[in-house]
């Protein structure tokens, strides 16, 4: 009897936590926030000391208002010049959140 209530309540926070991985995977702000905003900026604008630094270009430069998502993707994925790569930190789904969150901002 105990058993059980204890495999139940193991099963309940078992699906809780998977509720909030899944959450967390598909918010695209939230990956932005913590792995990209030091560099790109709260608002795209690459105004933080570290994307000073890196010369990381603004959203607003037609260089990159020019990029396609896929392309976005590829550079963020793959990694380019000084931005890391992210394929070990991030899965597809979390890259392609997070560029499309960042494509948003204006
Ligand atoms: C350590 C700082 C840093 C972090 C963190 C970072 N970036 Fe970058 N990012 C850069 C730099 C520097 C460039 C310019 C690369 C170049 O053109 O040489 C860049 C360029 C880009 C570009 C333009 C790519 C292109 O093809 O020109 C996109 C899109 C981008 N970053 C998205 C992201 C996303 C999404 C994240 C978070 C998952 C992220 N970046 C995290 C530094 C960073």
């Amino acid at each position: 009897m105990k058993g059980t209530i204890r495999s139940k309540v193991a099963l309940a926070v078992l699906f809780a936590l998977a509720g909030a991985v899944s959450f967390a995977q598909s918010s695209g702000e939230a990956t932005y926030k913590s792995k990209c905003q030091m560099c790109h900026g709260a608002a795209g604008a690459a105004d933080t000391p570290t994307g000073k630094a890196l010369k990381v270009k603004p959203l607003s430069d037609p260089d990159i208002q020019k990029l396609t998502a896929q392309q976005m993707f590829d550079s963020t994925k793959n990694g380019k010049g000084k931005m890391p790569s992210f394929k070990d930190k991030l899965t597809d789904d979390q890259i392609k959140d997070s560029v499309s969150y960042y494509r948003g901002l204006k």
